[in-house]
């Protein structure tokens, strides 16, 4: 695996409150790739003392996410619209998350672009580093093979532990979900923790 490197990462140009970074006592949350933010507003709606994070680099869904943000004005919530990678590298301060989630990720089927992958990308040491001791990372996906992969390469990261892999059963919380759930595709859940 290449190492990751910070320096080479572009820093967006994006008014983050000094509060967001360097509150280590809050309990903060993020989604990597929020769609519609669906997810984000139900989950900032159901843990009102939490401070959930959501960033999805697509304007068209970033507008969506916007929209759902401002007719609920939620406090806790806090939307951006950039590649997470610049915003967490820059803005996320080391053992400072509760939880990340990464909610049915591209899978990057061309052969070529597999090192597109989240596990198989450098920075997701970086990114499991931004999680506190005991937090979680929380990976869902409608592919077998992309879980397949996710469960051999996340054995590489001594940092963590399995905690969680289920096939969802329940109501869907995202539209990515809905939708392999009403196509009657199985959605898998996979739950790490940081252990040190
Ligand atoms: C398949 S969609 C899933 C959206 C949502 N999580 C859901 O389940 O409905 C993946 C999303 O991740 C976003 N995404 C991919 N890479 C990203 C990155 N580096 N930073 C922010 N968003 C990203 C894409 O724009 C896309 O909206």
């Amino acid at each position: 695996m290449r190492e990751f490197r910070k320096q080479l990462v572009p820093k967006p140009k994006l008014a983050v409150p000094v509060s967001l970074r360097t509150n280590f006592f809050m309990n903060k949350e993020l989604e990597i790739g929020a769609g519609d933010g669906e997810f984000a507003v139900q989950r900032a709606k159901s843990c009102p003392d939490s401070c959930f994070i959501a960033i999805e680099k697509s304007r068209a869904l970033f507008n969506r996410m916007r929209k759902r943000y401002q007719e609920q004005s939620l406090p806790n919530l806090w939307v951006f619209h950039t590649n997470a990678v610049w915003w967490i590298t820059h803005f996320v301060e080391e053992k400072s998350l509760n939880k990340i989630y990464i909610l049915y990720p591209n899978i990057y089927i061309k052969p070529r672009q597999c090192n597109l992958r989240w596990f198989n990308r450098p920075f997701m040491a970086h990114l499991l580093a931004c999680l506190k001791v005991n937090g979680e990372m929380e990976i869902r996906t409608n592919d077998r093979v992309y879980y397949e992969e996710c469960k051999l390469k996340m054995t590489h990261y001594h940092c963590i532990k399995k905690v969680q892999d289920l096939h969802l059963e329940k109501a869907p919380c995202t539209a990515f979900e809905r939708k392999y759930m009403a196509q009657g595709q199985i959605c898998r859940s996979l739950i790490y923790q940081r252990v040190f």
